[in-house]
């Protein structure tokens, strides 16, 4: 791996604290307590980081999005990490019928609000719910959304929640209606050993500036690999895919993956 690829990681760590620190120097101002609080100081950063990276992030993967999102989603629409709501926009509003978006970070509810009724949903009516706990806390899930969720959609999330794989595992096997399908977008470890380096080394830095976000999780190969309580495949069919028109020498290396449980 070019060295200049491997330190590209610093450009973006520098622009993550002149985003983010001035908030959160802001707020310890308003409120010294919040020292002691590093979940509430990182997703003040975090939240006002998204402001910058968010619409570029969801624009440079729009067209893919729309080719996994749309035509799959159906029913009701679990969004893990729903961020500023993005994947709202690409939910075919005669198929879906409720999206659930489940994002710890109250700071950015007003953003889902805004993005999902642009897309045809709302609280008023019942066809929006927005969750404040993590993607780990099943019983939570499963008491506020009632019926199974049709498809759950993770973008860049995965990277983030606790225990993934313990997560993952619970997440379909109670939260996934049988048939429902596992959409998701995820930068995840390399299997080029120099990326995969690269990728652990800074792991450790990257995890306290990004808001938990971890670099060396092979999330794809861990959907894939799910297996329900006799040891088989939780899966009636599934694949993953590269990131078409992104260098394989890419800190951040994406795939798509699309699953449907039996
Ligand atoms: C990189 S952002 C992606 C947002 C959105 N999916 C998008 O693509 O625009 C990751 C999101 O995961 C959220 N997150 C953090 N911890 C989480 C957890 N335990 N469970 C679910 N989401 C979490 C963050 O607050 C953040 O909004
Ligand atoms: C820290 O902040 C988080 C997020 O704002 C909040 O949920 C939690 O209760 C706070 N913890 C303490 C000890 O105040
Ligand atoms: C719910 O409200 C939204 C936003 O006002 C609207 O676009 C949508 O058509 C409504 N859906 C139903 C099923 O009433």
């Amino acid at each position: 791996m070019k060295l200049a690829a491997a330190l590209d990681v610093l450009g973006q760590i520098r622009m993550i604290l002149i985003l983010g620190l001035p908030h959160v120097f802001r707020a310890i101002y308003a409120q010294p307590s919040l020292i002691f609080n590093w979940t509430a100081l990182s997703r003040i950063s975090f939240a006002n980081v998204w402001m910058a990276f968010g619409q570029g992030s969801d624009e440079n993967t729009r067209e893919d999005k729309s080719k996994l999102i749309t035509p799959h989603a159906t029913g009701v629409v679990l969004d893990l990490g729903a961020g500023h709501g993005y994947t709202a926009s690409y939910l075919d509003r005669t198929k879906v019928t409720k999206y659930v978006a489940l994002e710890p970070n109250n700071l950015m509810h007003t953003h889902i609000r805004e993005k999902a009724q642009a897309a045809g949903f709302s609280e008023a009516n019942g066809t929006l719910l927005i969750l404040s706990c993590g993607a780990e806390d099943i019983p939570s899930i499963m008491s506020s959304v009632h019926s199974k969720a049709d498809t759950i959609v993770s973008v860049l999330s995965l990277c983030t929640v606790p225990n993934p794989q313990n997560t993952l595992l619970s997440l379909v096997q109670d939260v996934l209606a049988p048939g429902g399908e596992f959409l998701f977008l995820e930068h995840v470890l390399s299997h080029r050993a120099d990326v995969a380096w690269w990728q652990k080394f800074w792991t450790p830095i990257w995890v306290y500036v990004f808001d938990g976000c971890r670099l060396n999780r092979p999330t794809h190969l861990w959907v894939k690999e799910l297996v329900d309580e006799s040891g088989e495949s939780t899966w009636s069919e599934g694949r993953y895919w590269d990131y078409p028109c992104w260098p394989e020498e890419h800190l951040f290396w994406r795939q798509f993956g699309r699953f449907v449980k039996k």
